[in-house]
């Protein structure tokens, strides 16, 4: 059982925010009837949502619950890649743009539908009949934010292999432990991105994590993206080009018919012991769910430019820059690179450049945009937007209205979206046409999704109090389980209320039952919207051959939300160096990745810990944060927080 705290912090702000009469006339939802319809009859309602969808054979039953495992759609058969290509090359979105992709360094790409259902399709043929991947297969994809990421995701589910994409940040080993985990044959890479102007060279990372041959990789394919510049060794053998593959590939490759509960793909994400978990998506029930969520939070329409600034490398630029959109037949903006690049204006020149309508971000992006300055944005015609999205972490009062004020220009309702990697799609959001907003509520679940707020023991709250965020009924793009360890899956997510999803978040509803997400309970740290468990960076640190324990905290960032603070103990043998905690900084950056480097690492002579040897990271946070010491009752030496607060203020000097 991870150490809990409960969520005491609550938000003040009480202003609401309505939308204007125009948007609420012409937006998909004008009324309360969605939210009518699903409390009737939630089945059903989630039945009307996948019939918008195109299926080669109707389910028979729609849901099948054995807790904690649900079946959606049984006996239907589609195919996603179907969904978010042939059927709208068959209609007038045959040339309509699909992904208008725009490179760090300022190169342009678009691709209408029939431009990616062509690449698709080759790339399909490319999978299946020249490295024989078939149905059930796993297949990794470690790519820059370049189209061929969402061509190869497209052609794995055409085909009926599961992918399993990992974000670029991370590193040889992170890449390493995950094929290793789902025995992936294949990895598709490119040989380089950009990022912040500088060259990413992914095929070298790819290279080091396969270096020591105890991995099932088999064959990389590698897009040139990069060209010169790009220092490439091609393994003999192991290595091929994307484009050469591409040129010999048959045109045409039929969508398999699917059956709706074919794992579509798996995404790692961060839990709360040292190894990440591999989160099973599949077919008809996440389809349902992003096709749904991406139509009416966003209020998609055909004429919109939707810009989401995810990587696809997490959950959100799976579900809405590739899956959601497409399925919906929308035109999607992908940027390659970094917001700061070559300065500050960048995202408000893409949006007057394409005339983005629409622009989901995270909290973090926006809190350093505010920090930057309104003239970088005023220096943009951002007129064409009309709505304001964010995901990943709760949005403080602050950043929202400043968002709302110089982004939107008062004039664009936000939707304020929670959910998870494990969700699949948004669960608690605004529908953007009728809600009242208020900065720093998600506002309700939405029609289909069933949420609570309880106490430790499961009890309800009352409103004002803080909780823990449940959801008491299953739903279509609810993961399926945890990759080859289905005892931590009813381990992480269901035991801790019988029958019930434990989401890991606290939040408190107020009186007109708006809910207010308070953060993570458990010991998950959220850094810039990245989820990363502290057992994670301990590991990576205890990995350092200097140290010899380590306890890792989040603590509050004005930027990033988060920031990680290690608390090390080293070994005596007098391994260590001076300078060694930048080393150990070094190290977990080169464990899991840059974004996982602790803002700070503090050496320690000892750690507090319980008698029965526990360390006790609530008085770490107090520590890290200047807070009063809370409950050192139950430490087995007292002394030891003393020191080391005395040795924190030293340091903060
Ligand atoms: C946090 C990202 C507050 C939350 C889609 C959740 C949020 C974790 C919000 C999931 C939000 C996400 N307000 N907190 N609007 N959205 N979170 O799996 O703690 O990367 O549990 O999915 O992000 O992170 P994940």
């Amino acid at each position: 059982m991870p150490e809990e705290t409960m969520p005491t912090a609550l938000p003040g702000e009480d202003r609401t925010f309505q939308p204007s009469s125009e948007f609420r006339e012409r937006s998909h939802v004008s009324d309360d009837s969605l939210y009518e319809l699903a409390n009737q009859d939630r089945l059903g309602f989630w039945e009307k949502q996948a019939e918008q969808l195109h299926w080669f054979k109707k389910w028979d039953r729609v849901l099948e619950w054995d807790a904690p495992y649900a079946k959606w759609f049984i006996g239907g058969k589609l195919n996603i890649s179907y969904n978010c290509l042939d059927r709208h090359i068959q209609t007038w979105r045959r040339n309509k743009a699909a992904i208008i992709w725009e490179g760090e360094l300022g190169g342009q790409r678009v691709l209408t539908y029939w431009d990616l259902y062509r690449e698709v399709n080759k790339f399909a043929n490319v999978l299946k009949e020249r490295f024989g991947v078939k149905q059930g297969d796993r297949v990794t994809i470690y790519m820059p934010m370049i189209p061929e990421l969402a061509i190869a995701m497209l052609a794995c589910v055409r085909i009926g292999a599961a992918h399993s994409v990992i974000f670029g940040g991370f590193s040889a080993d992170s890449i390493r432990d995950r094929v290793r985990d789902c025995d992936s044959k294949l990895i598709i890479t490119a040989d380089g991105g950009y990022r912040n102007g500088q060259i990413i060279p992914l095929k070298s990372i790819v290279d080091k994590a396969l270096s020591s041959g105890n991995t099932p990789v088999e064959d990389v394919i590698v897009v040139r993206h990069i060209g010169e510049g790009a220092q490439v060794q091609l393994h003999e053998g192991r290595d091929h080009w994307y484009q050469q593959l591409m040129d010999d590939a048959p045109a045409r490759c039929q969508a398999e018919e699917l059956d709706s509960e074919t794992l579509a793909f798996l995404l790692y994400t961060s839990g709360t012991t040292g190894k990440p978990k591999g989160i099973m998506h599949t077919t008809g029930g996440y389809l349902t769910g992003v096709t749904y969520t991406s139509k009416y939070v966003f209020d998609l329409k055909e004429d919109d430019v939707y810009w989401c600034t995810a990587d696809i490398g997490w959950i959100t630029g799976h579900s809405y820059i590739v899956y959601g959109p497409l399925s919906n037949g929308a035109t999607t903006v992908m940027y390659e690179g970094s917001p700061g690049y070559p300065d500050k204006d960048r995202f408000w020149s893409i949006v007057e450049k394409y005339g983005v309508t629409i622009l989901y971000t995270a909290p973090t992006a926006i809190r350093t945009f505010m920090s930057w300055g309104d003239d970088y944005p005023k220096g943009h015609d951002l007129s064409t937007l009309r709505l304001l999205g964010t995901v990943g972490e709760p949005i403080n009062p602050k950043a929202w209205l400043w968002y709302h004020n110089v982004i939107g220009q008062a004039n664009c309702p936000i939707v304020d979206t929670w959910w998870q990697t494990e969700t699949g799609c948004i669960m608690i959001s605004p529908l953007p046409g009728i809600a009242h907003t208020r900065p720093g509520s998600a506002s309700r679940p939405l029609p289909g999704f069933e949420a609570e707020i309880v106490d430790q023991h499961g009890k309800p709250v009352e409103s004002g109090t803080g909780g823990l965020l449940i959801i008491k009924s299953p739903w279509p793009s609810m993961l399926r389980g945890i990759y080859g360890d289905p005892d931590r899956y009813r381990d992480t997510y269901w035991s801790r209320f019988e029958g019930f999803y434990f989401t890991g978040d606290g939040a408190k509803f107020d009186e007109d039952g708006y809910y207010w997400l308070l953060g993570r309970v458990d010991d998950v740290i959220n850094v810039s919207g990245h989820r990363l468990g502290t057992m994670e960076i301990e590991s990576a640190c205890v990995d350092h051959p200097s140290v010899a324990e380590a306890a890792a905290i989040g603590i509050d960032h004005e930027i990033k939300g988060q920031a990680i603070v290690a608390f090390v103990t080293l070994k005596l043998d007098g391994s260590s160096s001076r300078g060694v905690e930048e080393e150990i900084r070094q190290h977990v950056a080169t464990r899991i990745g840059a974004f996982a480097r602790p803002e700070q690492v503090i050496i320690t002579a000892e750690l507090p810990k319980t008698r029965s040897g526990k360390i006790m990271r609530r008085l770490l946070r107090d520590i890290a944060t200047g807070r009063a010491l809370g409950d050192t009752t139950t430490l087995a030496d007292a002394a030891v927080v003393q020191k080391l607060k005395k040795k924190y203020e030293q340091l903060a000097e």
